[in-house]
């Protein structure tokens, strides 16, 4: 009975020293296991009287069930401190900061096209729009451009069918624009777009692209109101004091038409690479809108007049970037991109 009692002492101090959940199942193993010492407790009974031996048998059966719930209760101890200190390590302060999101950045193409809207928009515009597939009728018979004239082929052209197209200019939105009005004055709108051309791509050119046409309708509106628009919004696109001169030029839908010079806004006019030396960056053309134009939309050309301009969107981005190939436009490329964060 002693012997029992000192191999029950001897197990419990054994858990009881256990730190880990590994050192108590080596425990286990060892006491309760059929080579133990508990296990080994039995072979003693044979040294034993008949009435000696259902005592003993009870001693030791009692001394494994106690050291078994002694062992699962430290067990339960155990597995709650691993539990707490696993806790305590994965534990998560949610008050810090959150890992900042990458945003993307507007598209140099969007941020020139905002610019200008919000520039027209704070003269009193109004934003208009039409179809990328447009009928030849806007693109351009409405245009002053009647069909088999040679006028067509400055502007090479995609067509889906002989009376549909992919519209090769803004002017397309702005004979739109003027059906629209049907005939009351005054109009006022910039129409931003996409256009397409047959065009081969090179540094400078791009099958699509886009422009921003503007258009005014009004009473004794003149050659002197496109210039003086267009002087202020040389200004804001590309720094105050900018100059600019109109050449002489040909479109069919207006009469006359100029080719519009802005002073070139890295020399200040002086003459530099930008500008090839001149001091003049060509960027858009223009000019008074055609009687035929004004009279097939609706309106009396006694009674007004009208200018219009159509500005190469690209050609802005690049000159007010810095940019030497349009194909940058397209690519996607995200460094380039990346490049624009700080102009939003
Ligand atoms: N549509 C012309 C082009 O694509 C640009 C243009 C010139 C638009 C004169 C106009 C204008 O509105 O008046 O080359």
């Amino acid at each position: 009975m002693e012997k029992v009692e000192l191999v029950k002492q001897e197990a419990l101090n054994a858990i009881e020293q256990c730190t880990t959940l590994e050192q108590l199942n080596q425990v286990r193993v060892t006491y309760l296991g059929k080579k133990g010492p508990i296990q080994s407790l039995m072979t003693l009974m044979k040294n034993l009287s008949a009435e000696e031996k259902p005592a003993f048998g009870a001693e030791v059966n009692a001394c494994k069930q106690a050291v078994a719930a002694v062992l699962e209760e430290k067990k339960t101890d155990l597995e709650q401190k691993a539990m707490d200190e696993r806790l305590e390590k994965e534990k998560i302060d949610v008050t810090l900061p959150a890992m900042p999101l990458k945003n993307g950045t507007l598209h140099p193409l969007t941020l020139v096209t905002q610019e200008m809207e919000d520039l027209f928009i704070s003269m009193g515009y109004s934003i208009g729009e039409g179809p990328e597939v447009e009928l030849d009728l806007y693109n351009f018979e409405r245009a002053n451009i009647p069909a088999d004239h040679p006028a067509r082929d400055m502007q090479d052209t995609f067509y889906i069918n002989p009376e549909v197209l992919l519209r090769t200019h803004t002017t397309a939105i702005q004979m739109r624009e003027l059906e629209k009005a049907g005939g009351k004055l005054p109009l006022k709108v910039i129409c931003p777009g996409k256009v397409y051309r047959r065009d081969d791509d090179d540094a400078t050119h791009s099958h699509q692209f886009m422009q921003c046409e503007g258009l005014v309708v009004a009473e004794n509106i003149t050659l002197a109101d496109l210039k003086g628009t267009l002087s202020y919004m040389a200004d804001r696109m590309f720094g105050k004091g900018r100059d600019i001169r109109f050449r002489p030029s040909y479109f069919q839908f207006t009469e006359p038409s100029v080719e519009v010079d802005v002073s070139c806004h890295m020399c200040g006019g002086k003459g530099c690479p930008v500008c090839k030396g001149t001091g003049w960056i060509e960027v858009l053309g223009g000019g008074m809108v055609h009687p035929n134009v004004l009279e097939m939309a609706g309106f009396d050309s006694k009674k007004c007049s009208g200018f219009a301009f159509g500005v190469g969107v690209e050609r802005v981005a690049m000159l007010k970037y810095g940019v030497d190939d349009i194909r940058n436009f397209y690519i996607n490329d995200a460094r380039f991109l990346k490049m624009f964060d700080r102009f939003d």
